[in-house]
This record gives structure tokens, C-alpha cells and sequence, in this order.
């Protein structure tokens, strides 16, 4: 599993909101431009909170996302909320509502595409010390066919790239854009010299346990494992634990390429924090989140962490097995505990994400029937590649 952004994969609280200048005197410019990117011209004013005055049906503005409110961009989130219910049947007003109070704070970099004065787009990042993480990018369709929304994206992406490029504290930019399928946006990401990762989002659907079953589905709740450990849900002690089980699970993998807080503890602490204490889309769901522990809970030889990403959707954030514990059977246990944990919750399915060269967990998935929904992209830029 990998995580960035304001998702149930990687909200922002932990991540750094300082205040990066977008652009020289990005606060204080207008870039106007028609939405295939055309015909580019610059004006500067002082004013910002200046009317918003175009010429164009065709002609967009772009501004620094700090110059609006959260009123400004409500309806577009709203849009945005309906879209993510459909394509992933996520819940995303929790995310969405979280994005508006940055926003109104003022404190979420990134850019905001305005049409007639109307806000039809915007994108935005957060930071980690010397990282950027694109949270997300998204333009309205309402009124416009699919393809002039994603020319809007598209732009919106270049812009950012570009102030992110030409920051010199920055050394790493990642992005995994889930609402939009594979290869939508690709063309600015490459150009501006990122790696792309293929991604899967991956479904199970779960029947409604029988009604004539009144017995709880997951009776006793401790199980024996491999190695003398015993298989529990998770508790909060768990918390210290797992960032060396992660950091064990992903040594030389290809999700600590994507993703650098597996990397390290603090990392690995910082990933945990994000979807286990904070909800930024998804609620940590404790009862169907477990794990192989150490006899005496000395360490965790493996770990299932789960999110309610809607009322009937439950969503699995991590799994992971530590090396010498793989391929004994329980990544597949872990899944199936946690698939009758939510199960007997009311839930529907329960989703995942999945790098497709990640061919060990496409196959363990595969194998217990989740089936691909979705294909959509990571990408990673670091400057010192170039
Ligand atoms: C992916 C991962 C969770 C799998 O857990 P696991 O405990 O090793 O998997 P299991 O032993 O339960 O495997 C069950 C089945 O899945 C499939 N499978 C698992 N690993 C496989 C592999 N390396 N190659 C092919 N099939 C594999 C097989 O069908 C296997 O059944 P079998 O062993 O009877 O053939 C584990 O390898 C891991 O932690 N990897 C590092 C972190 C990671 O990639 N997490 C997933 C991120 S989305």
C-alpha cells in the first residue's frame, strides 16, 4: 500500500504547511491563458482579492489557491465529492470538508483555475521537509465535455510542477491522483521528467452475512499463528510497534521507491499517524484492522490496517508481512479476518490499492477473488535524477 495525500491514504496533518511562495510574486499575478494552454500572457496587479474580470468563454485565470475561500471552492468540492462516490464508491465529503478548512485557512498551496471568475479547477500539495506530495487535481465537468476538464487539469499540473521544480529546498516530489484513471495525465508528469507507477484499485465484494446467523463472524478473536505468534485485532500499543514491521516489509520494495516514509521509522510513524489517528477520508476502523503478534506482543511479524471509507465500504490502508513470515499463509489470513470484520459490520466490500509491479500482492489478491476496478498512476520526480 502506498500512501500520499488528503485521502484515507495520506491526510495532511503531519505533513509540513508552511508557506512555500508559489511563484515569484505568485500572490500578486494572473496568469491568463485558453484552456489548451495557448496563447499565454501575464498580468500583474496588486489587488488580489481584485473582481476576477475575463474576456473569453475560453479564457482561463490561474491563482494562487491562497487567495480564495472555502465558499470559493465548495461547489467544485461538491462535484468532486459525487465523482469519487461513483467511480471508487468512496465517501470523499469527509476529505472534501477537511481540503475547504485549509483552504479557508489559507494554508494549502497549489492553484486555482478560474473560468468567467468562477473557480472550475484547482490543484494542491502539501510538504514534507524537503518533499512535496501533489495532493490532488481535479476540474469541474459540469457544462464542459470530459476532455476540456482534463486540458484544465492538465494545465494545472504544468503550473504546479513548475513552482515545485523551481523550489530550491525541494529535492522530491511524489503524486498518486486516484480519481483519475491511468494515463490521463501522464503527458505534463513526464515531461517534467517523473517516473510513472501503474497502480490497481481493487475490489471484493462481500455478501451480507445470513440473517438466520446471530453468532458474531470472527468468534474467538484470537487465533494461533506461524512462528508462536497469535493473530489479534489491533491496539493502540500496535502503534509503536509497526514502524519496524513496515520498515522490515518494504526494505528494497517498490512502494518505498514510491513512497519514502517506508523508508525509515519516522517515516513509517508519520504514514501510521495519518490513517490511524487522523480522519482525514476514511475512519480507522479498529475492529476490522489486525495483526500477527510476538508471543508476549514483543514485536508484530505482520499487520491488516482498515478504514470505513464509506457507510458500507470498508478500505484497506496497509498490509504487510515481515520478509521471513511471507508466503506462510498470512497475508491471506489477515485479509480474511478482516474481510468478515466488516462483514459483520454491514459492509459491502472492501477495496485496496495495489502497484501493479507489486506481482506478489496482485496475486494474493487476485487469488482471494478482489478483482480490478480501476487502474490510475503514481509518480515521482527527484532532482537528484536530473
Ligand atoms: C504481499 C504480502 C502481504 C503477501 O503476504 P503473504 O503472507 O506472503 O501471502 P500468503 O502467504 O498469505 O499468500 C497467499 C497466496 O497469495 C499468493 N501469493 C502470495 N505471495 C506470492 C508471491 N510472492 N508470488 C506469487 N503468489 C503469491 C499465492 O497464491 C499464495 O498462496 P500459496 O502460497 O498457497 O501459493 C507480503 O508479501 C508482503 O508483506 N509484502 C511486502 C509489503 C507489500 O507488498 N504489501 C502489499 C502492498 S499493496
Amino acid at each position: 500500500m502506498v500512501s500520499v495525500d488528503i485521502h484515507p491514504q495520506n491526510p495532511p496533518q503531519f505533513l509540513d504547511l508552511r508557506l512555500f511562495d508559489l511563484a515569484p510574486n505568485a500572490v500578486h499575478s494572473r496568469h491568463t491563458v485558453d484552456i489548451f494552454g495557448r496563447a499565454h500572457s501575464r498580468i500583474s496587479f496588486h489587488d488580489s482579492s481584485a473582481q476576477l474580470i475575463m474576456t473569453s468563454a475560453l479564457q482561463l485565470e490561474f491563482l494562487d489557491l491562497r487567495h480564495f475561500s472555502a465558499q470559493h471552492l465548495r461547489p467544485l468540492l461538491d462535484e468532486e465529492s459525487a465523482l469519487w462516490s461513483q467511480r471508487l464508491h468512496w465517501d470523499y465529503r469527509s476529505s472534501a470538508s477537511l481540503v475547504l478548512q485549509y483552504i479557508e485557512s489559507h494554508l494549502l498551496s497549489g492553484y486555482a483555475a478560474l473560468d468567467q471568475g468562477r473557480v472550475c479547477g484547482y490543484i494542491f500539495c502539501v510538504y514534507e521537509t524537503n518533499k512535496a506530495v501533489i495532493g490532488d487535481v481535479f476540474a469541474s465537468r459540469l457544462g464542459v465535455d470530459e476532455s476540456a476538464a482534463v486540458a484544465v487539469e492538465l494545465q494545472l499540473i504544468d503550473r504546479l510542477l513548475e513552482t515545485l521544480q523551481h523550489s530550491p529546498d525541494l529535492t522530491r516530489v511524489e503524486a498518486q491522483l486516484l480519481l483519475h484513471p491511468h494515463g490521463l495525465h501522464r503527458e505534463p508528469f513526464e515531461r517534467a521528467g517523473f517516473q510513472l507507477y501503474p497502480r490497481l484499485f481493487m475490489e471484493l465484494e462481500l455478501n451480507p452475512p445470513e440473517p438466520s446467523d446471530s453468532t458474531p463472524a470472527v468468534r474467538p478473536d484470537e487465533f494461533e499463528g506461524p512462528g508462536g505468534g497469535h493473530y489479534r485485532r489491533w491496539k493502540n500499543s500496535d502503534f509503536e510497534l509497526s514502524p519496524r514491521l513496515i520498515t522490515a516489509s518494504y526494505a528494497g520494495h517498490i512502494d518505498s521507491e514510491i513512497n519514502d516514509q517506508y523508508l525509515s521509522p519516522g517515516g513509517a510513524q508519520r504514514f501510521l499517524h495519518n490513517v490511524v489517528r487522523f480522519p482525514g477520508c476514511g475512519i480507522f476502523e479498529e475492529q476490522a484492522s489486525w495483526v500477527l503478534a510476538a508471543p508476549y506482543d514483543e514485536r508484530l511479524f505482520g499487520l491488516l490496517l482498515c478504514s470505513r471509507v464509506s457507510a458500507v465500504v470498508g478500505h484497506v490502508t496497509q498490509v504487510c508481512i515481515l520478509p521471513e513470515f511471507q508466503r506462510r499463509g498470512v497475508g491471506e489470513k489477515l485479509l480474511h479476518l478482516c474481510a468478515a470484520s466488516l462483514q459483520a459490520n454491514g459492509c459491502n466490500a472492501v477495496t485496496l490499492t495495489v502497484t501493479e509491479r507489486n506481482t506478489s500482492a496482485v496475486s494474493l489478491y487476485r487469488h482471494l477473488s478482489y478483482h480490478v476496478q480501476y487502474r490510475f498512476d503514481a509518480m515521482l520526480w527527484e532532482k537528484r535524477w536530473h
